[in-house]
């Protein structure tokens, strides 16, 4: 299988959403939502395209505080049928690169402390547990973390 990180763009929106739909239920983002952060000059966004066929995206944005840019990972999904086949970690080191790239050397994000696979993924890649989100997602939890690139 070749696996291709290209940029996302708006032409995606639609295979987009669905993945977003298949991977999360109630925190997923609204079709608007996704179409907003395509368009938004501050995002960075990728498919992975396993032999032409997109198997996931990552949404991420470069944020500012205390007049120090970061990385703000918004969302990553894996289709199903491509899980565990090194294509978030490709997503992810990508975008990492490109931050570096623009002099970035901080990437944070959100995940819900019950999403094992995701937690563990991002551990693999250096990323660390900082503090707890509560009620960051409903009634569930969430859990802050950071990694420094
Ligand atoms: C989390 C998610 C993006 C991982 O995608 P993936 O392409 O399957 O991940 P990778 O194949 O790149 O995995 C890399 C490493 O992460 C860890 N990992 C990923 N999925 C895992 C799982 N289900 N169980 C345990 N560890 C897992 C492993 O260390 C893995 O390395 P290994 O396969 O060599 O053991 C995918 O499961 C997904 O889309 N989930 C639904 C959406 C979601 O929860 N997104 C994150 C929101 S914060």
């Amino acid at each position: 299988m070749e696996v291709k990180i290209e940029t996302a763009t708006i032409k995606t929106l639609d295979k987009l959403y669905q993945l977003e739909g298949e991977c999360f239920d109630q925190e997923a983002f609204t079709k608007r939502q996704i179409a907003y952060l395509l368009t938004d000059y501050n995002t960075i966004a990728f498919v992975a395209k396993a032999d032409g066929d997109i198997a996931g995206f990552i949404i991420a944005q470069v944020e500012v505080e205390e007049n120090t840019e970061f990385g703000h990972i918004i969302t990553i999904n894996v289709a199903q049928t491509y899980r565990r086949k090194g294509i978030a970690k490709k997503l992810l080191h990508e975008i990492e690169v490109l931050l570096k790239q623009k002099g970035i050397n901080e990437c944070r994000l959100e995940v819900r402390e019950d999403n094992h696979p995701a937690i563990k993924l991002y551990h693999a890649l250096g990323y660390q547990t900082i503090g707890k989100l509560e009620r960051y997602y409903g009634t569930k939890h969430g859990l802050f973390l950071k990694k420094i690139l």
